[in-house]
């Protein structure tokens, strides 16, 4: 029976972290450099409504003043980018959130390209050529935190990535990279999935399908990771088969409470390091 990855009480630990950080920033720089999140949100997609809202009281919760920006769903698309440029110059905010998916008439590419990069708390606009020291996406970033805490090296694994969206797949596979993991990613034209599923030593699912991941799929003692959130039945579903998969990872993060936290505190945390190294 695998070890079930605790992301609650991990993302209670990095909350704590963040929170004494800004403390200390606060004391050293004075209140003015407390760190300051504009939470943008274009629109009326209640789940968005729903996850800026938690964002923001995740905020408060740490010592973050949160600012958030409603705009209607008719917003043109340089209405949008000219806006973000006035917060890229606004000293009052250190870090800039617009919430996805934006309506259709604006292009997300150049929404996140107008953000500017040392304001960016999602990690959206790291670069290729990113190091260690980088602000990373955040979904990654925590994965990386929990692999940490249950000293599971990545070094010279095999790990596998299932999904390549911009937000967690691609992130991920460079974060892998980034310490010294051999890396395959998967995507929906993969032919034969198991056939490299069954390959990983870690293996990480983020492709919004319930239960697609099963056990016959995963090799014994494989560390399996499962970003997916799907409500197939009114309640949360991860992207792999928990029940199954369990009796043969050695570890395993469950949903709810394995990756979702984790995402959540570390936007808190790179808020943080964003307000550190920034210069008013
Ligand atoms: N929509 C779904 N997930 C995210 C996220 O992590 N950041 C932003 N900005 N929008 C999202």
């Amino acid at each position: 029976m695998a070890v079930i990855i605790d992301g609650t009480a991990i993302a209670e630990k990095v909350r704590n972290e963040v929170r004494s950080g800004i403390s200390d920033l606060v004391r050293e720089r004075g209140e003015a450099a407390r760190p300051s999140m504009a939470l943008i949100l274009v629109g009326n997609n209640m789940v968005s409504h729903n996850l800026v809202r938690m964002k923001a009281r995740d905020c408060e919760q740490v010592g973050i003043i949160p600012r958030i920006i409603e705009l209607p769903e008719e917003t043109h698309e340089d209405a949008l980018l000219s806006f973000i440029e006035t917060l890229n110059r606004d000293d009052s905010v250190n870090a800039i959130l617009c919430q996805l998916p934006v309506p259709q008439q604006i292009s997300t590419k150049k929404l996140l390209a107008a953000i500017d990069t040392s304001k960016d708390v999602d990690g959206f606009t790291a670069r290729i050529d990113a190091d260690k020291t980088d602000i990373a996406a955040c979904t990654p970033a925590g994965i990386m935190r929990m692999l940490r805490e249950y000293d599971i090296d990545v070094k010279g694994k095999h790990c596998v990535v299932v999904g390549r969206s911009n937000i967690v797949g691609k992130p991920m596979s460079i974060q892998l990279l980034l310490h010294d993991a051999t890396v395959t990613v998967c995507h929906s034209k993969t032919q034969n999935l198991s056939s490299f599923t069954k390959q990983a030593d870690i293996l990480i699912v983020a492709v919004g399908h319930a239960r697609l991941i099963t056990a016959d799929m995963v090799k014994e003692g494989a560390v399996v990771i499962d970003v997916g959130m799907n409500y197939p039945e009114g309640k949360p579903v991860g992207d792999v088969d928990f029940a199954e998969v369990s009796k043969r990872a050695s570890y395993i993060s469950p949903v709810p409470g394995g990756v979702g936290p984790m995402t959540r505190a570390y936007l808190l945390k790179n808020c943080l390091e964003l307000a550190k190294q920034y210069r008013r």
